[in-house]
């Protein structure tokens, strides 16, 4: 390392951090239809095509798409015939995350960190090459079957990585600007919340942020517990969520009914212009979800004077919020699969580092109303 090119304070993170992460390297969804998912992610969503796996790369066995949208990549993997792990996966979740990757400059070094502080293996390093350089891999388990793929990428110069060609494609719909994954949330089983907290503390070095209880976070009906982790440099933060005892089965409990376990519930996607982006989502026939009208008439009280203009924010549902630091923009997806399990928030943070906390409320009512027409709640 030359340390004329490294700045004070990435030193001081990285000598507080033993599990230094440079961000988020991909996600990958187990799907049903991978070649049809990732028609929907470019036309509804505004991903760009990006990169390719199967039988024309030589993988009889697994077909991927991989798209992107800035720093976002998701890759989309289903099986080619019967009988494979992830057609397992798939018949038992239905589709969600499989993978949440993390970039790191050392796989190998990252595994021996979280292994030997108990996380259990799901792949050992592995050195993967073809004609662009080499990329080192491995794996640890999470809640449920998500796992934490480590990527070390440096000495690797292709479009993606090895096993991967590039994915031309004659169509490519606009980008809708978005811009980074800003956190991913996962949904686990009653009791289980502070099992996970310390396992993002003692295998992987993070740190709890904010906590939430019922208190916080209840209706007439639905309660949940919630404490957010983060890495040392605030580039990850994995809000893990638990059911609290409410009157009727909360939407957490539905989660875990439906994915048949704990897994991931929502993925944040950060915008610089929400207006811009929720409008083109929509033009694209992304659905949201509504809070009533009413809503809009005490937002301004509660959070103060915003750069926006009230009636685009109530015209598209975008909620609005506040913490000590400055406020934010946020508005959460239906569920994006036929199980009611995974959705998208799409967040714009003017200085606000929370998680909309006083939206909470008006979110769960407008969830139960949509439990009550699936008869869940
Ligand atoms: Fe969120």
């Amino acid at each position: 390392m030359n340390l004329l090119t490294q700045d004070i304070p990435k030193i001081y993170e990285e000598a507080q951090d033993f599990m230094p992460i440079n961000g988020t390297d991909y996600l990958e969804l187990y799907v049903s239809n991978a070649k049809q998912a990732a028609h929907f992610y470019k036309s509804a969503f505004g991903f760009q095509s990006f990169a390719y796996s199967g039988l024309e790369t030589g993988n009889t066995e697994l077909e991927s798409y991989v798209v992107i949208q800035d720093k976002i990549r998701l890759i989309l993997t289903s099986p080619l015939k019967s009988g494979t792990s992830v057609g397992e996966h798939i018949d038992k979740h239905g589709d969600g995350v499989k993978v949440i990757a993390l970039w790191v400059d050392d796989a190998t070094q990252a595994y021996k960190e979280a292994t030997s502080r108990g996380a259990r293996s799901f792949m050992e390093p592995q050195k993967i090459e073809d004609d662009h350089g080499h990329i080192v891999r491995s794996g640890i388990y999470t809640y449920g079957e998500t796992v934490h793929m480590f990527i070390e990428r440096k000495e690797y110069e292709g479009v993606f990585m090895p096993g991967f060609k590039a994915w031309e494609s004659d169509y490519s719909p606009e980008h809708v600007g978005l811009k980074f994954v800003d956190h991913m949330v996962g949904n686990v089983e009653l009791g289980a919340m502070n099992t996970w907290v310390e396992f993002y503390e003692k295998v992987m070095g993070f740190t709890q942020i904010i906590s939430f209880d019922d208190k916080d976070i209840s209706t007439e009906y639905t309660a949940l517990m919630s404490k957010v982790m983060s890495n040392g440099n605030g580039r990850i933060k994995f809000p893990i969520n638990e059911p609290a005892e409410g009157r009727k089965k909360s939407q957490i409990e539905e989660y875990l009914d439906f994915y048949e376990g704990a897994g991931v519930q929502h993925i944040a996607v950060a915008t610089d212009n929400i207006i811009d982006t929720v409008t083109q989502l929509r033009n694209r026939g992304v659905e949201f979800l509504r809070v009533p009208d009413t809503y809009y008439d005490v937002v301004l009280d509660r959070v103060g004077s915003i750069d926006e203009d009230i009636q685009p924010l109530k015209e598209l549902g975008i909620l609005v919020d506040r913490d000590d630091e400055g406020y934010l923009l946020q508005i959460f997806t239906r569920p994006v699969n036929p199980r009611p399990t995974m959705f998208f928030e799409i967040i714009q943070r003017k200085g606000a580092t929370s998680f909309g906390k006083g939206n909470f409320k008006a979110l769960f009512e407008a969830i139960e109303r949509e439990q009550e027409l699936r008869g869940t709640l």
